[in-house]
């Protein structure tokens, strides 16, 4: 099969695979775990951000799915573009958005960015890439490279394959099967997004873990219980060489 025809089926599984879970995708921040998950990640994500004034400035979340991030983004003074391949997964971030103003909702695929050259501050994408055909991938961090103006950042969120989930979905296949669309993600190690930026010619990469727990099915009552002990301990080794490499979440980011 050429390469084009790879992609082609395999975002048409993917895209497919989300519009069946958009209904249900946010269940996710409601469960305990799923909470913990999120604050932890987005602690990391926007330590990336915090330096710098963002007023009006505008930022492009690609893989934007529920909106989850956009709404971040709107909190933090950004205009925002949300962009998804799938309008169903949209669907659900369009309730969610119309208590704020100043953003679009764009239904593209990311390997073609409907967007001008360096024209975006920022572009976050937060587990999207991992959803790419992995001979698409390039293709979409060079069109990233493209809209972001000079000195822009990027951050990326990346479901960590040397982490505690990684390894646990290595070597439990039964489980993998369980959780479509989710059963598709390719998960990044931090060489291979580090190498990838690098290839397309982003600088100044740093990257950070995060949740530090193992997947829904080791979780005992005990562990629920201590997530709040955990988000403290977590907090104290996240950017250790080591652990930076084993957190479930890679948070990354690189400038043009
Ligand atoms: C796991 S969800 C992440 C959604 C959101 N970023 C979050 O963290 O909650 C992945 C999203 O990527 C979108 N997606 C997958 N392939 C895509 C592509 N080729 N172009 C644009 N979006 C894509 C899916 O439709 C889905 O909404």
């Amino acid at each position: 099969m050429d390469k084009r025809q790879e992609n082609k089926e395999f975002t048409v599984e993917v895209k497919k695979g989300f519009e069946e879970i958009s209904e249900y995708y946010d269940l996710w921040f409601s469960i305990p775990f799923g909470a913990y998950a999120d604050r932890m990640e987005k602690e990391v994500i926007f330590s990336f951000l915090e330096k710098k004034k963002y007023k009006r400035m505008i930022a492009l979340d690609i893989g934007t799915g529920t909106g989850v991030w956009l709404i971040e983004l709107l909190k933090r003074g950004f205009t925002t573009i949300g962009l998804d391949i799938s309008l169903e997964m949209m669907n659900v971030a369009k309730v969610k958005l119309k208590e704020f103003d100043s953003w679009f909702l764009v239904q593209s695929d990311a390997g073609n960015l409907p967007i001008s050259n360096d024209s975006i501050s920022v572009v976050l994408s937060v587990t999207t890439l991992e959803f790419i055909a992995p001979v698409h991938r390039e293709k979409i961090l060079k069109e990233i490279y493209r809209v972001l103006a000079k000195d822009g950042l990027l951050i990326l969120g990346l479901l960590c394959s040397t982490g505690i989930w990684g390894f646990e979905t290595k070597i439990r296949r039964p489980l993998r099967q369980l959780i479509f669309p989710y059963t598709l993600g390719k998960f990044f190690s931090s060489k291979e997004i580090v190498t990838l930026l690098r290839k397309t010619g982003f600088k100044n990469i740093e990257f950070k873990g995060a949740v530090y727990s193992p997947t829904l099915r080791f979780q005992s009552r005990f562990l629920i219980a201590y997530l709040r002990v955990i988000e403290k301990i977590e907090r104290k080794i996240r950017e250790l060489p080591f652990f930076k490499e084993i957190g479930v979440f890679l948070a990354v980011k690189a400038e043009k």
